[in-house]
């Protein structure tokens, strides 16, 4: 949500700040605009709608300049338009700024200027800054800017330029990221890292209260207070700009699908040894891991799925009772949570504002928290008590697809550790479940080799305006995802039940025109699985079944069958999930629908 890029260096500005932005587009954005500083003076264009606008803009009228902050904004206060498009500038059209997050004082902050005489022109909370930055200043940029932050309530990351500093950029943070790329001679702010690599992979993670203030040749962090912070954190960052490009594939997304084998290996790497489960990041002595008698799981979308699994996993193999709720209603559910609890809190992005609430309420109850996130440093790795890291590498299209597989892959370990500890599984079967789980990479890499059948199916189903996803036990997690993946990104509506659920309601849907997807891969419940699959049939739905290589007798029950290779049963939620994702992108391509930036959806939803 939003993207923030600011730089200051040799280069002309304008082509490195929509260079960025392009980089931070995955985000999803609905305007966006650039102030470029110049010895002419202060420049702001800002256009409406994708980013191609802009760039078509500049290049009409160019804005020459070396000093310069651009955004892409998802509306939150205001309408998306022209006017509410960053960055805002002050009365004197001398300060520009730009702001990701929400201020929640704004209406209060917006009649105090007015009332002293500012014209505000936006509708937006952000031009309050802008405002309250020019109040404060009296020479000194970077102390107004702490000044007025500390009139905010909410959260922000700035960039912030000046046209008496023509060699500074101000950036400071709450709540909402912001890194500096550290080049030579040249500095990059963003609130992402994708926006830096081009230029640097050594990186300054700004931490909430701090104000940094960045010239060409370097960066000085202070505190609100105006104290130099002597250790800014650094951090080389692992991967490179071709890790974030397409690499040859029509859309991050299908790349990231393709991904999957590496991404589960790289997260299931290390974690067994002698015979022992290794998940040190739990942080506890190995009675107090024996000791744990509940589990509560907080999440959102996607990563609230992979949450079920693990509810499976964990009730299966460790027998201790899990309950998963979505973040933003467990916030505000007085869930019963206490020191005897763990919390497990997933989200791909770290930066989820549902699930960073749900955190720091289990904490405030005395619960621990473990995160599972995939971006190191992000802010829940702060928040919470440990952090088990997904190894997918950066996912820049929307919709989650390695992630949800590597989470998975995580809290398969996080079961196995726990059943481990408590003794509920014998070792002989850890470990034949360990062997077992170290093949799903090269499982989802054979399913992944042969996909002409899915394209197939998915060409049948274009035109379809609505659709049943169904499975059972494990199989419903999946389903769900399965509908979530096609309704976010070809615009199908799409429900998901147990299969056994449908008949007390959902069944009143079916007709020849809603295609049923069924889960109903090898298990304990495949007889009634099938059951259900007659049932819909005898009311004309055409059947498209994610079974196991070797089961004929589907294909009598439906019209296409995506097979998968057997597993055990439990481990089967990885596997079976790639045809799901596969299902969805190709029908959403098949339909002209933008796979990577679906319409109002952002890849890390930052506001509650
Ligand atoms: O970053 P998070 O895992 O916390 O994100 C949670 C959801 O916003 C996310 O999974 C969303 O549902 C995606 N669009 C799914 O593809």
């Amino acid at each position: 949500m939003c993207g923030i890029v600011g730089y200051i260096g040799p280069r002309q500005a304008s082509d490195v700040l929509i260079g960025g932005l392009a980089r931070l587009e995955y985000r999803g954005y609905d305007s966006a605009g650039i102030a470029i500083l110049s010895s002419a003076g202060l420049d702001v264009v800002r256009r409406l709608g994708k980013l191609v606008n802009l760039s078509n803009a500049v290049s009409e009228s160019p804005v020459p300049g070396t000093l310069g902050i651009g955004h892409t904004r998802w509306a939150t206060h205001g309408r998306p338009s022209e006017e509410n498009a960053h960055p805002h500038i002050d009365c004197t059209g001398r300060i520009a700024v730009v702001h990701n997050g929400i201020i929640e004082n704004y209406l209060e902050m917006r009649e105090e200027l007015s009332a002293t005489g500012h014209i505000l022109r936006s509708e937006t909370d952000t031009e309050t800054i802008a405002h309250l930055v020019e109040a404060y200043y009296d020479g000194d940029l970077a102390a107004a800017v702490s000044r007025a932050i500390k009139r905010l309530d909410g959260s922000y990351a700035l960039g912030v330029v000046h046209l008496d500093h023509p060699d500074v950029l101000v950036a400071a943070r709450k709540d909402s990221p912001l890194i500096i790329g550290i080049g030579e001679g040249e500095n990059v702010v963003a609130s992402d890292i994708p926006a830096v690599l081009e230029y640097t992979r050594e990186v300054l993670v700004l931490h909430d209260g701090e104000v940094a203030i960045v010239t060409a040749d370097g960066v000085r962090v202070r505190t609100l207070e105006g104290a130099d912070v002597s250790d800014p954190e650094m951090m080389h960052v692992e991967w490179d700009l071709a890790a974030a490009e397409k690499g040859g594939y029509d859309d991050f997304m299908l790349k990231e699908i393709f991904e999957q084998p590496k991404a589960i290996r790289e997260t299931l790497r290390g974690r067994m040894c002698n015979g022992e489960i290794q998940l040190s990041e739990l942080d506890m002595k190995p009675e107090q891991v024996a000791g744990i008698d509940r589990v509560f799981i907080i999440a959102c979308g996607t990563s609230y799925h992979a949450g079920i699994v693990a509810k499976t996993l964990i009730e299966q193999w460790a027998r201790i009772p899990v309950e998963v709720q979505v973040s933003s209603e467990f916030r505000y559910a007085d869930p019963i949570v206490d020191d005897d609890t763990l919390v497990v809190a997933i989200t791909q992005s770290g930066e989820t504002a549902d699930t960073l609430a749900g955190v720091r309420e289990a904490r405030e109850r005395g619960a621990k928290v473990i995160a599972i996130t995939n971006v190191v440093g992000s802010r829940v790795t702060r928040e919470s008590d440990g952090v088990i890291y997904t190894h997918a590498g950066p996912e820049i299209g929307v919709a989650a697809t390695k992630t949800f597989t590597a989470q998975i892959a995580a809290l398969y370990v996080l079961a196995l550790k726990l059943a481990q500890a408590k003794g509920t599984v014998q070792q002989e079967r850890i470990e034949h479940l360990w062997s077992e789980l170290s093949r799903i990479p090269d499982l989802v890499a054979t399913i992944l080799e042969d996909i002409d059948g899915l394209r197939e199916c998915a060409d049948e189903y274009i035109g379809a305006r609505s659709s049943l996803f169904l499975g059972r036990g494990i199989g419903v997690p999946i389903a769900m995802e399965g509908a979530l993946k096609l309704k976010e990104i070809s615009y199908i509506h799409a429900e998901a039940y147990p299969a056994g659920e449908m008949k007390h309601g959902p069944i009143a849907l079916i007709t020849e025109e809603v295609p049923v997807v069924v889960v109903a891969t090898q298990g304990h419940t495949y007889e009634k699985v099938v059951s259900n699959i007659q049932e819909v049939r005898a009311r004309g739905a055409q059947v498209i079944a994610v079974a196991t290589h070797g089961d004929e007798e589907i294909r009598r029950h439906a019209e296409h069958v995506l097979y998968i290779p057997a597993t055990t049963e439990s481990l089967s939620a990885i596997p079976a999930t790639i045809p799901l994702q596969l299902l969805a992108y190709y029908i959403a391509k098949a339909r002209g629908c933008n796979v990577d930036q679906p319409r109002n959806l952002a890849k890390s939803v930052t506001v509650e």
